[in-house]
């Protein structure tokens, strides 16, 4: 079969690094069409930059990477420089990039590639707020019924927050562009924090990655060092949860995941609950399925993939 094609918009982020190196790792299962940078986890003028470190790490230079929204669309941009470090990707020391950003805007770019591309050709695999997607959607409501799918990273039901007590903070970030995209009509895969946090690092795993001698393993050895902290010490886990590599993996291998088809609605008016996804998870309120909402993880064979993939790199 062909590899699928997928752009992945993204705010890295240590998590999103993994995934863009799995992605990067797999051209048998995905072409990379493009990636674009949002602003998220710090703001777009680093994310952008923190693309092309991770394409370069992974010895992808051609890669074309875009700039996209850097602030949400109706809101003052919340960052997360308290998970992620000051640079989101604190941890490793990093050169900085020296492979171009690509001229024109990640919104222009996900429109033209939808356009051109066959109807139901690419997926979209949000890994940050979703600003430029909802942006692309009210831009060029045309390329809509274009895309094949969205896999996206965000929200939680069973784990309800983590950056307020019922909001996961992708969705938190832009409530109002989360609203369009689930609102969109397009068939959607949905991360919350209900999968995501059972896919968590362990010191094992990340011995493992240093010891594989490669410079990736090195740096996502530091990355996921870095990362982990912070969960630990809030959650008292054993582990910090690589959340956007679900995506990837995902697309890899779906039987990895399991969950449900259900409703999903975004909270944008509540004070108190502001970005919370309301998953209708046993069905009670009679409103349509728009997302197939996952809720558990084959862990060891997530791990098992990522490990596989990241030392081809
Ligand atoms: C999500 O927020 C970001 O901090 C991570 O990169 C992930 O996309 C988890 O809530
Ligand atoms: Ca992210």
């Amino acid at each position: 079969m062909a590899p699928r094609k997928i752009i992945i918009d993204t705010d890295p982020g240590q998590d999103d690094a993994f995934a863009i190196l799995l992605a990067l790792a797999s051209p048998e299962d995905l072409e990379v069409l493009g990636i674009c940078a949002v602003a998220g986890n710090v703001p777009l003028a680093l994310t952008q930059r923190n693309s092309r470190i991770v394409c370069e790490l992974a010895g992808r230079r051609e890669v074309r990477v875009f700039a996209g929204c850097e602030a949400p669309l109706k809101r003052k941009l919340v960052t997360a420089e308290y998970v992620h470090g000051k640079t989101g990707l604190d941890g490793p020391v990093l050169a900085e990039p020296t492979m171009p950003l690509q001229p024109g805007h990640a919104v222009d770019f996900i429109i033209d590639t939808l356009r051109r591309e066959p109807v139901g050709t690419v997926t979209l695999c949000p890994l940050g707020p979703l600003t430029n997607i909802a942006t692309a959607f009210l831009k060029a409501p045309d390329i809509v019924g274009r895309v094949q799918e969205i896999v996206l990273m965000g929200g939680a039901y069973f784990e309800v927050g983590n950056v307020t007590p019922t909001a996961e903070f992708n969705i938190y970030v832009d409530p109002e562009a989360a609203e369009i995209v689930f609102k969109s009509g397009v068939p959607l895969v949905v991360m919350p924090l209900d999968v995501t946090h059972k896919a968590l690092t362990s010191r094992r795993w990340i011995e493992g990655l240093r010891s594989m001698g490669t410079e990736v393993g090195r740096v996502a050895a530091d990355w996921a060092d870095f990362f982990e902290r912070f969960d630990v010490s809030k959650y008292g886990s054993d582990g910090g949860p690589l959340h956007d590599p679900c995506v990837i993996a995902y697309l890899i291998n779906p039987d990895l995941f399991t969950g449900r088809r259900i409703n999903v609605e975004i909270e944008t008016r509540s004070e108190l609950t502001l970005g919370m996804t309301v998953a209708d998870w046993w069905g009670v309120t009679g409103r349509p399925a728009n997302a197939l909402f996952m809720g558990a993880l084959d862990a060891r064979g997530f791990f098992d993939l990522l490990t596989e993939r990241l030392a081809r790199l």
